[in-house]
């Protein structure tokens, strides 16, 4: 039986739920809903349509001392909604860049978002880079090895991922809740809404002390 969040395995209270706002980028058709499709709901669709605009769900990861609740935009990646970006990229604390490594393009696009979060996100901003597919390794046409290179020199973490076979998919998550900063909820009462370029710090909530305040009801436990 799995625990509810902000309650451990044997019943005893979390310390703390932490919201992270988290936006998905990278050319379309690489797998960006595919990926939450499975982090959220662990389905997959072999024909998901090309989303519009963008997309918005939740999932929470549970840590030691702490759950963390991740606010996840997920991008349209046709180049007509570039323009849109910001909005979701400005004020999150965690953005995963998503390439095909069946399609050199879809790599040299990532590489260009990766530029664009480090100039205009938020300074802290915890990046993974997902190469994902990788199932179909016998199309491969970016290397492992250039990509894990590219990722070291940008400070990101990187996984091979796919959204089809779940390798690595709640891994990868798992892997960016774990590096956000988990700051003290008496220094950060902030919200995580599109239009900030605020601090990386998650939002805090402190579940023996502070009521759900309509944020999807995630202190009730
Ligand atoms: P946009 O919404 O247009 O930006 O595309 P997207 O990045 O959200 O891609 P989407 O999740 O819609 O996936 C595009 C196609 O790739 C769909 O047909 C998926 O079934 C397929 N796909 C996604 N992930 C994988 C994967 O890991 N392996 C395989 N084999 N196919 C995948
Ligand atoms: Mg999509």
């Amino acid at each position: 039986m799995s625990a509810r969040p902000g309650q451990r395995p044997n019943g005893l209270p979390r310390d703390k739920i932490c919201q992270f706002k988290l936006v998905l980028l990278g050319e379309s058709a690489v797998g960006k809903s595919s990926l939450v499709l499975r982090f959220v709901k662990g389905q997959f669709h072999e024909y998901q349509e090309s989303t519009i605009g963008a997309a918005f769900l939740t999932q929470t990861v549970n840590l030691d001392d702490t759950t963390v609740k991740f606010e996840i935009w997920d991008t349209a990646g046709q180049e007509r909604y570039h323009s849109l970006a910001p909005m979701y990229y400005r004020g999150a604390q965690a953005a995963i860049v998503v390439y095909d490594i069946t399609n050199q393009d879809t790599f040299a696009r990532a590489k260009t978002w990766v530029k664009e979060l480090q100039r205009q996100a938020s300074p802290n901003i915890v990046i993974a880079l997902s190469g994902n597919k990788a199932d179909m390794s016998s199309k491969r046409m970016v290397e492992y090895d250039e990509a894990q290179s590219y990722a070291e020199e940008n400070s990101l973490l990187f996984m091979e991922t796919s959204a089809k076979t779940a390798m690595n998919v709640n891994e990868m998550f798992l892997a960016i809740a774990k590096k956000l900063p988990k700051v003290d909820p008496a220094t950060t009462r902030q919200g995580t809404g599109t239009g900030q370029r605020g601090g990386a710090g998650g939002r805090v909530i402190d579940v023996t002390h502070e009521e759900s305040s309509g944020q999807g009801g995630c202190c009730k436990n």
